[in-house]
């Protein structure tokens, strides 16, 4: 038996399904039979990619722990694009739909999350990320200095780092998000709320002014939150030494 939420989200998955059935029409559908083993090697690779990042920042970690007693990372989380998605996107972007434009023009197959305690460490540990000679930095986007309209926060980084094959080395790339607990609970939740198709059109314009509030307000927790630590750091240090 269904009850109301069920069938609501019943509802939503049926008109996904349909929306995403007119974007994946008999081009794409060609496309994807024609190209399902470069489109997988593409995946593997980008997964592989994604894997080299990811240690990078948890070597990153442990090393702060060693140095400063403190661990910058609260915690890391990975995901590939699902086929859907890039669907979704290549439509959105005009993205031409051949395998070489795909991996010119969708940045985020791979995609690395790092979850930072403070605000500060997400700069130091970007910094230290980006300094190593086998990443190059091809785009950033500061959305801590400059916040999205929505009010969305997060350091974004895409880099090409290069995977080791049998026979040969690649370079591909990995988007990394960047963001403190708060801006991580903030964006989760807004997602979630921004995702609700079925709200009315006043009550949607109310909730996300309400969200840019919150935005503001997750925004001075982490400073309040990062000056308290500065403050404890002080008092610590000059007993330490
Ligand atoms: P996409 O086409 O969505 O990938 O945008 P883009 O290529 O211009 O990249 P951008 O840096 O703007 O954002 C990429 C990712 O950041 C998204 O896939 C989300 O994970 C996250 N993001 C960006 N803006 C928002 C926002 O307003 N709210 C939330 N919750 N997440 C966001
Ligand atoms: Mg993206």
């Amino acid at each position: 038996m269904l009850n109301g939420t069920s069938i609501r989200e019943y509802i939503n998955e049926k008109k996904r399904e349909i929306v995403l059935g007119r974007l994946a029409n008999r081009d794409f559908q060609s496309f994807f039979t024609e190209n399902s083993q470069p489109l997988q090697t593409l995946f593997t690779y980008s997964e592989c990619a994604m894997l080299e990042v990811e240690t990078k920042f948890r070597v990153l970690n442990e090393q702060f722990t060693l140095a400063y007693d403190h661990s910058p990372i609260e915690s890391i989380k990975t995901r590939l694009k699902s086929l859907e998605s890039l669907i979704e996107k290549v439509h959105r972007y005009q993205v031409p739909l051949t395998l070489e434009s795909i991996q010119k023009n969708i940045n985020d197959i791979a995609g690395v999350r790092v979850v930072c305690s403070f605000p500060d460490d997400i700069y130091s540990l970007a910094d230290c990320f980006l300094e190593q000679d086998d990443i190059t930095l091809i785009d950033r986007k500061d959305y801590i200095q400059h916040p999205k309209e929505s009010g969305y926060r997060s350091l974004h980084l895409i880099v090409s780092v290069p995977i080791f094959l049998e026979h040969e080395k690649r370079d591909m790339k990995v988007e990394v998000q960047l963001r403190t607990i708060a801006m991580d609970f903030w964006a989760s939740l807004e997602h979630k709320i921004r995702y609700k198709q079925d709200l009315p059109e006043g009550v949607a314009a109310e909730l996300y002014d309400e969200l840019l509030e919150c935005a503001q307000i997750s925004a001075d927790l982490d400073m309040r939150m990062q000056s308290i630590r500065k403050r404890l750091d002080e008092k610590i240090s000059p007993l330490a030494h």
